[in-house]
Order: structure tokens, then C-alpha cells, then sequence
């Protein structure tokens, strides 16, 4: 058998990885940003002075979106810039490939001038057919079918804040979208205990139901779907939800969203429950839809860390992509 290995590799979804690669992910994004902090004064260095190995020196990354973004698009950047690479943000709207060019010769070309490239795209297919005619990494920044590269952030935010994720229980209150879908493959593979608790009109999808039962056996993961919020949070370590409508939703759904969403809602209540449970939320919240604002402002609520850490995760993913990671 050859030993040689391909020069890159895609990262399109947790349920790509073994239990292993995903661990090896979360620590050497954990063992970058620690070595960011100086562990006398706790400062950090500023965000654009590249780590001292700066490895991925010489490197341009391109981040293509068809759909808006804050966090995915500034720490995508300012992560490259970290690893001591340079940054190209395209927007669908400005390429040909919106005016007819085939995604195939878009890919192609791009391969030529790029190292490695993020896709931001509503259509989880596009996203395929860009990794199958690409000669450089791909990384999935977003369809309307998951979101690997915020779940990795929240993983890593977990165990900051709670220790060892494996064994313990997430509750995920709300609907059955691209996190929900993100956190069932990281359950799947790092065996946890994942409660996703929707309403039965916008809950997770069948093929991920029967993902999770096929491959919560080979880990240990225990991924329980709900459809009332309190068997969720009993005794959980996180309660974690997301927007009622993402981007890729029908709006003419909204009112019928809103209506069957309510009671998922998380609220303080919610969170004097469980094993003293952090709030994590990927971000943009909706005050008052499927969050209170006192839970927002709650002393367990680490959706700063969380959004902070999608800079460490996002290194730890430029790396592995490239096999850099050390
Ligand atoms: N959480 C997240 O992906 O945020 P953006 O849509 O701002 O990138
Ligand atoms: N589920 C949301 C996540 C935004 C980061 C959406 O797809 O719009």
C-alpha cells in the first residue's frame, strides 16, 4: 500500500472525522490560544501579530459567501492572519459564477490562485461540487445543513468552562437546523449525551435521526430527541439554541416558526436547572425569541468566549486541512 498521503484534505462535517482527529483538533486549537496569553499579565497579543511559527507563512486563504456574516468572516481572517497567512473575502454577488460560470471552472480556477478557501452557501450539494473539483482544501463555513466550524468553537468553549465533554449532557432547545444537525455528528463522534428537545414541526431531520442511531452505539453517545424542553435541561451541563429562522429558511414560514418555538424559548428558569449549566448560542441572538434577556446577560452565558473561540478553532481547522497541525 502507498504511503503517500494527499497534500490536503476538506472539512465539510463532523460526521467526516474519527473520535480521535477531532480531539486532536480541539487541542491544538486549545494549546494555540493558550500560547497567545501571557500567563503573568494574562494579556493576549494583539489580533494581528502572527503566533511565532507563523506556519502558514507564504499562504493565501479565499472566504467565499453567498450569505451574510460577522463571526465566521473576522475570525476566519483574523486566524489566517495568526498562522501568519494572508486573507481574500469574495462575495457570490461580484463572481461570475453568479452571472453563469459553472461552479466546476469557478473551482478550478480558483484552485490555481488560492491554498485553501471557506465556503459560506445556503445549498449543502454546492458546497460538494465545489470540494470535488477543488485541488486545494475546502472548508464548509456554513450551509443551511450544518455548521462544523461554530459546533468545534462550542466544543472547545464547553470544556474551557466544564471540563471533559465526553459523558456529559447538552441540551439543544429549539429548532432541528444546521446546529442541531452539527451537534448530533460531534455527539456521534466524541460520545456525549446530546438532548435535542423541538417542536415535532421543525425538528431534526430523518436522515440525521437515523445518523445518530447508527452511530451512537459504535461511541457511546446518547442522543435523545424531545418535544418539550424539560427532559432536555434536567441535570444538563449546557443549554444551547439558535435562531427561530436561519438564513436558508423559508420566511413565509416565520409566523408558523415563531408560534411552534415559543415554548423553547431558554429562559432563567431554565437555567437555575441542570448541572449549573452554561448558555451557549452561536450567534446573531434574538432577545425574547428563543432566548430571554436576562438569560443573555446571565454570569453562565459564554457567548463571548464562544464567539472568541471560533478564532483558536478556526487555526486548528486551517492546519488540519493543510496537515499542519502540530
Ligand atoms: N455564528 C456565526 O456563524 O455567525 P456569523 O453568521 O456572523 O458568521
Ligand atoms: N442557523 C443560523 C446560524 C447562523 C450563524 C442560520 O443558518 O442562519
Amino acid at each position: 500500500m502507498s504511503s503517500v498521503r494527499p497534500a490536503y484534505r476538506h472539512f465539510l462535517d463532523l460526521s467526516d472525522f474519527t473520535p480521535q482527529e477531532l480531539r486532536a483538533l480541539l487541542d491544538a486549537a486549545q494549546a494555540r490560544k493558550k500560547r497567545r496569553r501571557n500567563p503573568d499579565t494574562q494579556k493576549t497579543l494583539p489580533q494581528a501579530q502572527p503566533d511565532s511559527d507563523a506556519p502558514l507563512s507564504g499562504h493565501m486563504l479565499g472566504l467565499v459567501f453567498g450569505q451574510a456574516s460577522t463571526r465566521t468572516r473576522v475570525s476566519f481572517d483574523v486566524a489566517m492572519r495568526q498562522l501568519g497567512g494572508e486573507v481574500m473575502v469574495l462575495h457570490r454577488q461580484d463572481m461570475q459564477w453568479e452571472r453563469g460560470e459553472s461552479m466546476p471552472d469557478t473551482m478550478k480556477v480558483l484552485s490555481r490562485m488560492l491554498d485553501i478557501m471557506m465556503l459560506r452557501l445556503p445549498d449543502h450539494n454546492h458546497l460538494h461540487i465545489f470540494a470535488a473539483n477543488a485541488d486545494i482544501p475546502i472548508i464548509n463555513g456554513m450551509t443551511s445543513f450544518s455548521h462544523p466550524c461554530q459546533v468545534l468553537a462550542d466544543i472547545l468553549t464547553f470544556e474551557d468552562h466544564k471540563g471533559a465533554i465526553k459523558g456529559r449532557k447538552l441540551a439543544w432547545l429549539g429548532a432541528g437546523n444546521n446546529m442541531a444537525n452539527s451537534w448530533v455528528h460531534a455527539a456521534g463522534i466524541l460520545g456525549f449525551e446530546l438532548h435535542l428537545a423541538c417542536p415535532p414541526s421543525f425538528g431534526v431531520n430523518a436522515n440525521i435521526r437515523r445518523w445518530a442511531k447508527l452511530h451512537a452505539d459504535k461511541t457511546g453517545a446518547e442522543i435523545l430527541f424531545h418535544d418539550s424542553p424539560a427532559p432536555a435541561v434536567d441535570g444538563a451541563a449546557a443549554l444551547m439554541t439558535d435562531c427561530w429562522l436561519s438564513m436558508g429558511d423559508d420566511p413565509k414560514t416565520a409566523a408558523q416558526r415563531a408560534e411552534a418555538l415559543k415554548p423553547f424559548c431558554v429562559t432563567a428558569d431554565m437555567m437555575g436547572k441542570g448541572d449549573d449549566p452554561i448558555f451557549l448560542h452561536c450567534l446573531p441572538a434574538h432577545r425574547g425569541e428563543e432566548v430571554s434577556d436576562e438569560v443573555m446577560a446571565h454570569p453562565r452565558a459564554v457567548i463571548w468566549d464562544e464567539a472568541e473561540n471560533r478564532i483558536h478553532a478556526q487555526k486548528a481547522i486551517l492546519l488540519w486541512c493543510l496537515h499542519l497541525l502540530a
